[in-house]
C-alpha cells in the first residue's frame, strides 16, 4: 500500500509541484568548519544557482544549517569550559561567516536548538507514535559517540592490545551501554525503502545505490530512537516522557522539515524536497533511516540524495590530530573564495574522494582562471588593441571571411554552439568538473582564435590596419567571453559576475536563453551579442584583472605549510576518476 502510495505522490509531484526544494547536511557544531563540510555547500549551492539560471519560473530554495544536540556536542563544549549553548552560537556562527564568505545563496540556516525545530520534532515523533511505529524495550549494544549511532558486532574492530572497539567504518572507538530505549520499527520498512531506493535516479551518484541496496539485503534490526535524559541531557525531551531525550538523528533529519515550516501546511508547498546532498559516511541515515521515518510519518521520501565522496588533504583524512584540517577562510586568503570554489568543483567527483594539495590548486587556478579566462579578457581589453574600450558589434563581411578563412575561427563557433547543451546535460547531474571542462575547452578555441587571427597587425597605423575586422575579432573573442561567463555563474558567481560587469552585459541578459546568442548562432547578423544592436562601451569601474595568479612561494607558505609536498596524478588516472562517473 505504502509503495503505491509513493508512486501516487511521485507523480502529483512532478506534475504540479515547481518548488525546487534542495537540502544541505546540517553540520555537527563540535568542531569549526573545514573545507570538507564546505564541498556539500558549495555542490548544494551551485546545483541552485543552476537551476534559478536554467528554469527561472522554478521556486528554487536552498536549506542549510547546523546540527547542535547530543554527546559530542556536550562534551566539546565541556573540553573547551564553554557553556553548551554559548559553544553552538559561537560554532553556528563560524559556519554562517563561512557559507556567507563562499557565496552559498541559502534561504534559511536552521538550528536545531531552535523553537520552531524544537516543536516539529515533538509533532513528528508524536506522529510515529500514534501511528503504532514506536515501542519502549530495555537495549544494549555498541555506542559510537563520534558518529552518534549504535553498531552491530560485525560493525566493530576489536583492537586485542587495549580491548578497545572501534567502528570499522569511521574508525572512531565505542562504548558499551545498557539502558530502557524507544525503538523504531525500522524493520517493517525495509521493502518500502528498497523499492524508493530502487526508482530510477533516486541514488546518485549509482555507485552509492549500490552500497545501499547491499545494506537493504540483511533484515533491518529496529533503531533505538531515544537516549535516557540522565546521559544525553543535551537534546529535545520525548514528548510525555521527560526521562528520555530524543535520538539525535531523528532530531537532525527533521530539520529538513522544520525549515519549510513543518507541522504547519505551509510546509507541503516545498514538500518533499527535490535533492538532498550528502556526504558519503552519512548514507546511511538519509538512505535507510530518514525514507523509513517519513514513510512512518505518511510523508513522501525526498526525489533524490546526491551523495558525495570526501577530500583527503595530501592522500589523508583530515584530522585534527594530523593538523591537516583546511580552514576555508585561511585557504581563501591564498586562492580568495571564488578559486576554493572552483577548485572544490572542478577537482571534486562525487564518486570518488579528492585529492586536496596546494600545488595542484595552485596549478589548477592559475592555468584556467587566471591565463585561459583572466588574460584572454585582458587581451581583448588591452587599451592598445582597444582604445575605445569597447565591447563592439561584428561586422557581418569580416565575421564570414574569419569563418571561411580561418579553422580556428570556425572551432570557436563549433564550440559555443556546442557550449549550452552540453553544459545543461552536466549540470543536471551536477557534474561540475564537467562543466568547467567544457567552458575551459571553449576558452581555449577562444585563445586559440586571438591568437591565430593576429588582431594586433590590424590595429591603426599596423600595415593591415582595418578597425572593422580588428573590432569584429575583439567581439567573437567578448562572444566567447560572455557565454564563458554565463554558464560558470553557478560555479564561481562572484567571478563570473565581475567578467559580465566589465562586459557590460546588462543582468536581463545573464540567463542560461542567452547562451543561444551569440556571432556563432548569428553568422550573418551583425550584432552579435543581443539586445545591444551597436558597439557597448566596457564597463571603465570594472576591473579587467579577474583573477591573479597565486605564485609559487604563496601557494607553498600559508595554509598548512606543514604538509609535504604530493606527488602528480598521473592523467590516465585522472581520466579514469572522471570516466567512471556514472
Ligand atoms: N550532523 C550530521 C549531519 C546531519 S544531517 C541531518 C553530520 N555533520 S558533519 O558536520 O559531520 O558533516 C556534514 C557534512 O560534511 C557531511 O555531508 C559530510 O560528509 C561532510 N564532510 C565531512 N568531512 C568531509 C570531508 N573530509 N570531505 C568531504 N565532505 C566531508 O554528519
Amino acid at each position: 500500500m505504502l509503495i503505491r502510495r509513493i508512486k501516487c505522490l511521485k507523480y502529483l509531484g512532478t506534475r504540479y509541484n515547481s518548488s525546487h526544494y534542495v537540502t544541505t547536511p546540517i553540520f555537527y557544531v563540535n568542531a569549526a568548519p573545514h573545507i570538507g563540510h564546505l564541498y556539500s555547500a558549495v555542490i548544494a549551492d551551485a546545483h541552485c544557482r543552476y537551476q534559478r539560471l536554467r528554469y527561472p519560473e522554478l521556486d528554487v530554495r536552498l536549506c542549510t544549517g547546523t546540527d547542535e544536540h547530543g554527546t559530542k556536542i556536550q562534551q566539546a563544549a565541556s573540553l573547551h569550559g564553554v557553556p553548551v549553548a554559548k559553544y553552538c552560537d559561537d560554532i553556528s556562527q563560524r559556519y554562517r561567516e563561512v557559507f556567507r564568505s563562499a557565496s552559498i545563496q541559502q534561504d534559511d540556516f536552521i538550528r536545531t536548538t531552535e523553537d520552531r525545530h524544537k516543536r516539529a520534532v515533538a509533532n513528528f515523533w508524536r506522529t510515529l507514535y500514534t501511528r503504532g511505529h514506536i515501542y519502549s524495550a530495555a537495549y544494549s549494544g555498541w555506542y559510537c559517540v563520534s558518529d552518534e549511532t549504535f553498531l552491530t558486532d560485525s560493525q566493530l574492530r576489536l583492537d586485542e592490545a587495549t580491548g578497545t572497539r572501534y567502528s570499522l567504518e569511521s574508525g572512531h572507538p565505542v562504548e558499551w551501554t545498557e539502558e530502557t530505549n524507544y525503538m523504531f520499527r525500522l524493520s517493517q520498512f525495509q521493502d518500502d525503502v528498497r523499492h524508493w531506493v530502487k526508482t530510477e535516479a533516486r541514488i546518485r551518484p549509482a555507485k552509492f545505490e549500490k552500497i545501499l541496496l547491499d545494506t537493504l539485503s540483511e533484515p533491518l534490526p529496529d533503531v533505538s530512537v531515544s537516549r535516557p535524559s540522565n546521559r544525553v541531557h543535551w537534546a529535545i525531551p520525548v514528548p510525555d516522557d521527560d526521562s528520555q531525550t530524543v535520538y539525535v538523528w531523528l532530531d537532525a533529519l527533521v530539520n529538513y522539515l522544520s525549515s519549510v515550516g513543518y507541522p504547519d501546511e505551509k510546509f507541503s508547498v516545498h514538500w518533499p524536497p527535490a535533492q538532498q546532498v550528502i556526504g558519503k559516511d552519512i548514507l546511511k541515515f538519509h538512505g535507510i533511516y530518514w525514507p523509513a521515518f517519513l514513510l512512518a510519518a505518511g510523508l513522501e521520501p525526498p526525489g533524490q540524495l546526491y551523495v558525495h565522496s570526501h577530500w583527503t588533504v595530501d592522500g589523508q583524512k583530515m584530522s585534527k590530530s594530523k593538523h591537516n584540517v583546511v580552514d576555508p577562510l585561511q585557504a581563501a586568503q591564498q586562492y580568495t573564495m571564488e578559486g576554493l570554489r572552483y577548485f572544490l568543483l572542478r577537482e571534486g567527483v562525487a564518486h570518488s574522494d579528492g585529492n586536496y594539495s596546494h600545488v595542484k590548486a595552485q596549478r589548477i587556478l592559475n592555468s584556467e582562471l587566471a591565463d585561459t579566462l583572466g588574460n584572454l579578457l585582458s587581451r581583448a581589453s588591452a587599451k592598445s588593441l582597444n582604445p575605445g574600450q569597447i565591447y563592439p558589434s561584428t561586422s557581418a563581411e569580416h565575421l564570414a571571411d574569419l569563418l571561411r578563412s580561418l579553422d580556428a575561427a570556425k572551432r570557436l563557433q563549433d564550440s559555443l554552439l556546442q557550449l549550452s547543451e552540453r553544459c545543461a546535460s552536466h549540470y543536471e547531474c551536477n557534474h561540475f568538473h564537467l562543466v568547467a571542462d567544457t567552458t575551459m575547452a571553449a576558452l581555449h578555441a577562444a585563445n586559440n582564435f586571438f591568437e591565430s587571427s593576429k588582431p594586433w597587425t590590424l590595429k591603426a597605423g599596423a600595415p593591415d590596419g582595418n578597425q572593422a575586422r580588428l573590432e569584429t575579432i575583439i567581439a567573437m573573442t567578448m562572444d566567447a567571453l560572455r557565454l564563458s561567463g554565463i554558464v560558470l555563474q553557478p560555479i564561481i558567481p562572484q567571478l563570473a559576475n565581475r567578467l559580465l560587469d566589465k562586459l557590460s552585459v546588462p543582468t536581463a541578459q545573464r540567463g542560461w536563453n542567452y547562451l543561444a546568442e551569440s556571432f556563432a548562432t548569428s553568422p550573418n547578423s551583425s550584432n552579435s551579442h543581443p539586445g545591444f544592436g551597436e558597439s557597448r562601451q566596457l564597463d571603465g569601474q570594472t576591473s579587467a584583472l579577474l583573477f591573479q595568479r597565486i605564485l609559487e612561494e604563496t601557494a607553498a607558505k600559508e595554509v598548512n605549510q606543514q604538509q609535504p609536498q604530493p606527488a602528480k596524478r598521473s592523467k590516465s588516472k585522472k581520466k579514469e576518476r572522471r570516466e567512471t562517473i556514472s
